[in-house]
């Protein structure tokens, strides 16, 4: 999406909202530089109807954007049962399941609050308003870190547990080239985070 009235003075300000179809292009170079050229297809991301893909704009620039669905212990359970026994132990799992997929920012906007407010909007538009009782994500570990710690500490996650080469039969089978580890297989670690979303009963 373009702005093409944005003022500098707007220039500044950081707009998030659904990602357009005609964000494809930008979606799918920001999701190639940081994340690895060939994991994500925006393509198929914008137009697969389980997902759902918010974008952060700072003026006419697409700054980031964020991909998110609506799970449950038993998809998750089926489709990635490591990950389906770790959470089978939190007691919030029971009900629907927000799972924050992909989030990444374009290099240049990096380190100005984008990332961490991709995730609010998540929550606060997406999840909440599903009723799910747990967000969940599966944060790319390397030897630098938790990439997206800060912004998940700050939307209120806590790390609830780690698994080890998480990628490492999916980059072999689709053949795409992590930022850390180049050729497949990546040996990277996921890590766990989850925030429970049940409100307290009012006395
Ligand atoms: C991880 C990623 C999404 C974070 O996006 P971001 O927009 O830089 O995130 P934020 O700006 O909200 O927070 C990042 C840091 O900038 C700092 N920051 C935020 N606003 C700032 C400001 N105005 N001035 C200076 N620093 C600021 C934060 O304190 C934070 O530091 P911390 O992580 O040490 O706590 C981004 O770095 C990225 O795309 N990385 C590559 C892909 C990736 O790893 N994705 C996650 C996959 S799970």
């Amino acid at each position: 999406m373009i702005f093409p009235n944005a003022t500098e003075h707007h220039q500044h300000i950081i707009v998030i909202g659904s990602a357009y179809p005609e964000d494809v292009g930008d979606i799918q170079r920001i999701a190639d530089a940081r994340l690895g050229p060939g994991y994500i297809s925006a393509a198929n991301l914008l137009a697969d109807p389980r997902q759902t893909v918010f974008a952060a704009w700072r003026g006419h620039r697409l700054a980031g954007f964020l991909s998110a669905s609506l799970s449950s212990l038993a998809d998750i359970q089926r489709d990635m049962p490591a990950l389906g026994a770790l959470l089978a132990g939190q007691p919030e799992s029971s009900g629907p399941i927000g799972f924050l997929h992909a989030v990444a920012v374009d290099k240049a906007h990096e380190k100005q609050g984008i990332g961490t407010e991709l995730i609010a909007y998540a929550l606060d538009t997406f999840f909440l308003p599903h009723k799910t009782s747990m967000a969940i994500t599966t944060a790319w570990s390397d030897n630098q870190g938790v990439h997206v710690g800060g912004p998940l500490h700050r939307n209120g996650f806590r790390k609830i547990g780690y698994l080890a080469d998480y990628w490492r039969e999916d980059s072999l089978a689709r053949g795409y080239e992590c930022p850390t580890c180049g050729k497949p297989p990546c040996r990277c670690t996921a890590s766990i985070f989850a925030k429970s979303l049940l409100v307290a009963p009012k006395c």
